[in-house]
């Protein structure tokens, strides 16, 4: 880990030790001072994101991501109403108890209060890292039709300096793999993990933790086991191109998917049989130098969520080297959009459904998350 990190250091043209190093780019015209970089700190940031018994929270929809789940809603697709659901999360009181980190869009991470304070500002306030989504989203590969590319490394570099200079302290990127007939392709496979693996290298350049997020889709008739040979074969496919990028595993997260049924498929498994095929997946892939595994819900319920995680705990968390927690969006924050609907009168109940699905997640980390939980909220 260190070789790598020297070996790109002694090519840089400005002085450095071994775990630090200071790089400039140009930005308009202007050169930048990348910020220090430094492993101890990314190793940390990356700890402290799954640490004890808190997750990240996903609040990172696109623009027409979010603008979609409004209009389901019949709530107005206005930069104002994505302001003021934003600020209805980050100003949920008692959120940083259960959420360690979460991750800003770019129209958000440039948003405030109403009261002018910066979402940056409050989020750090409420004992809470921010992060940003970086790519630039999910587009049609060329040559493989059904199949996606996700895109945003060029100029990336410098976005990393703005954001970073904004606060961010981590950085996602996700790649989408589909399963159908004849698909995913090993083309597919490649690019999207080689792109996360740039990404990767370019955020801790820029000294921030990458949340590497390869998810394999649940739409579809596909069983359980076929996500399961996706799934390993993606990650593989990852951990290879991040070693070959020279990624230091210790400062990253992987932000993966469960191995689920496809959500057409005919056959559920229960909760314990998704546990174990994941867990078993997992670890033929995942290198035990990753600090933690956050995942993604992908169009779980909240409920489902929180079980299959919690269910890991339960029978995995002594015997595993790396942390599983989580990084939901839909499974955190949907209820709370559907009591919200756009109305100011009802942001304190939106709230207090957000925090109840953070805290059965908070609970699903120790292993402590039971039906029980759900009764009390209802
Ligand atoms: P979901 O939990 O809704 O899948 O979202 C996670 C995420 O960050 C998608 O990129």
């Amino acid at each position: 880990m260190r070789g790598h990190l020297t070996g790109r250091t002694s090519s840089s043209s400005t002085s450095s030790t071994s775990t630090s190093m200071a790089k400039t780019c140009r930005k308009s015209g202007m050169e930048v001072r990348l910020p220090q970089m430094n492993a101890q700190e990314l190793i940390n940031t990356a700890r402290t994101l799954v640490a004890g018994d808190k997750g990240l929270l996903a609040m990172d929809e696109s623009t027409p991501t979010c603008n979609k789940r409004f209009a389901r809603l019949g709530i107005p697709q206005t930069v104002e109403a994505r302001r003021a659901y934003r600020e209805l999360i980050v100003t949920t009181l008692g959120l940083g108890e259960c959420i360690s980190g979460a991750i800003l869009y770019d129209e958000t991470i440039r948003q405030q209060k109403k009261d002018g304070t910066p979402f940056v500002k409050a989020i750090i306030d409420a004992g809470i890292i921010p992060g940003i989504k970086v790519d630039t989203g999910a587009k049609d590969m060329a040559g493989h039709p059904g199949e996606k590319i996700s895109e945003g490394l060029d100029g990336l570099r410098d976005r990393l300096v703005e954001y970073s200079q904004m606060g961010a302290r981590f950085a996602k990127w996700r790649a989408v793999i589909t399963i159908t007939d004849g698909i995913p392709s090993r083309g597919c496979i490649e690019a999207n993990a080689q792109a996360l693996a740039r990404y990767a290298a370019l955020c801790q350049e820029a000294g921030l933790v990458s949340v590497v997020e390869p998810e394999v889709l649940m739409d579809g008739e596909h069983t359980l086991e076929r996500c399961f040979e996706v799934t390993e074969e993606v990650l593989r496919t990852v951990f290879n191109h991040l070693y070959t990028q020279r990624v230091m595993l210790e400062g990253m997260i992987l932000k993966p998917n469960m191995v689920l049924p496809g959500l057409t498929c005919p056959k559920q498994e229960a909760v314990d049989e998704v546990a174990d095929a994941t867990v078993r997946c997992l670890k033929r892939a995942v290198p035990a130098a990753v600090p933690g595994i956050a995942f993604l819900s992908g169009g779980q319920s909240g409920e489902l969520a929180s079980a299959r995680l919690n269910a890991m705990n339960v029978r995995f968390k002594s015997r595993l080297p790396w942390a599983l927690a989580f990084s939901f969006a839909r499974a955190i924050q949907q209820p709370a959009l559907e009591i919200w609907q756009g109305n100011e009168a009802h942001v304190l109940l939106a709230q207090q459904a957000l925090y109840h699905r953070a805290m059965c997640n908070k609970a699903a980390r120790r292993g402590e998350y039971n039906a029980e939980m759900e009764k009390r909220w209802v």
